[in-house]
């Protein structure tokens, strides 16, 4: 019996790509061409499963043009790139990559978060570019973070370890927002207390979003929003781009009206607002929240397992339509 055909959208490790040559006639992009939407299309034309990285957008024009996929396997816990339910319209089962990455993405959001506070990579450039000659008193004083106040807008897993470690690292008092409350146990895990998105935003000393990201939350953080912050707050977005509106927050750090910004994703990224490159008091990262070798590895086996479970034996390990699968 002939292999099923699955195109690998991306580069990825080695081991994962024969892992997945085992069961799969595999189309790979180890020269990690970026591909156009129709090239995507006329790849997956004849292919029943897309190993993709969270960037390749599915959509229904390019479902239309598919009729053999049955699967499409994130590697990545966000699925924006997905219209899961022109998908499931179709009968498409989507996959994404969600639990190996928890704990990775929550230290780097701290990381951000010390970094922005410290203002580590400020002082570093001023290092760099030969300006340290003598100490001051008031040298890139930033902002206290053990015993501040913690702000999380997005209580998924992420958010969750994002508390644990502000509450029992750092003793902050953390409070969050979410569409739906947490259960008083995991509340009482946390050491987080509910409070409305204007409390939140009112009393944290830094604000951290790691919601997802769909039309509702489209600039859940906009001028307004900026306007209610401490003048000596920081925000860290390690969600996606769009949860921010990225030129108003270029503005709001221009003009201090905020002390600063921690930026793991952007708004059309990999292009970056202009703005926010100019303003000193922004740390920028280019979307590496997960990026360890382990986590990129199990992000990457995960989608795979998605492909191969579902392929070859009828059982997806986390299936995000699960319609699908009824149907
Ligand atoms: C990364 O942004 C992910 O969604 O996994």
């Amino acid at each position: 019996m002939s292999k099923p055909k699955i195109l690998v959208a991306r580069a990825i490790f080695p081991e994962t790509l024969e892992r997945l040559s085992a069961h799969f006639e595999v189309e790979a992009n180890q020269a990690d061409t970026l591909f156009t939407p129709d090239e995507l299309k006329a790849r997956l034309a004849d292919k029943q499963g897309v190993f993709t990285t969270g960037s390749e957008r599915i959509d229904a024009g390019l479902l239309a043009a598919c009729p053999a996929l049955k699967i499409c396997a994130n590697m990545a816990v966000g699925f924006n790139n997905f219209d899961v339910e022109a998908m499931t319209a179709r009968g498409v089962l989507g996959t994404n990559a969600p639990d190996v990455l928890t704990e990775t993405t929550a230290d780097f959001g701290f990381a951000l978060l010390m970094a922005t506070a410290r203002r580590v990579t400020e002082s570093e450039h001023y290092l760099r570019r030969g300006e340290w000659t003598r100490w001051s008193y008031d040298m890139f004083a930033g902002t206290e973070v053990h015993g501040s106040t913690l702000g999380i807008i997005g209580m998924g897993r992420i958010g969750q370890g994002i508390a644990r470690r502000g509450a029992f690292g750092f003793g902050m008092d953390v409070i969050y927002h979410n569409r739906s409350r947490l259960s008083p146990e995991l509340e009482a895990d946390c050491k987080a207390r509910y409070v409305g998105k204007e409390e939140l935003l009112r009393s944290a000393d830094h604000v951290v979003l790691v919601v997802p990201y769909s039309a509702a939350s489209h600039h859940t953080i906009g001028a307004p929003e900026l306007g209610l912050m401490k003048p000596t707050a920081t925000l860290i977005n390690i969600a996606r781009g769009g949860i921010v509106d990225d030129a108003a927050l270029a503005v709001a750090l221009r003009e201090r009206r905020i002390a600063a910004a921690g930026l793991d994703v952007f708004e059309g990224e990999p292009k970056v607002h202009p703005d926010l490159l100019t303003v000193p008091n922004v740390v920028l990262t280019p979307h590496i929240a997960s990026a360890t070798l382990k986590t990129r590895l199990a992000m990457a086996n995960l989608a795979a397992d998605n492909l191969i479970g579902y392929l070859v034996h009828g059982k997806p390990l986390t299936p995000l339509n699960p319609a699908v699968l009824a149907a």
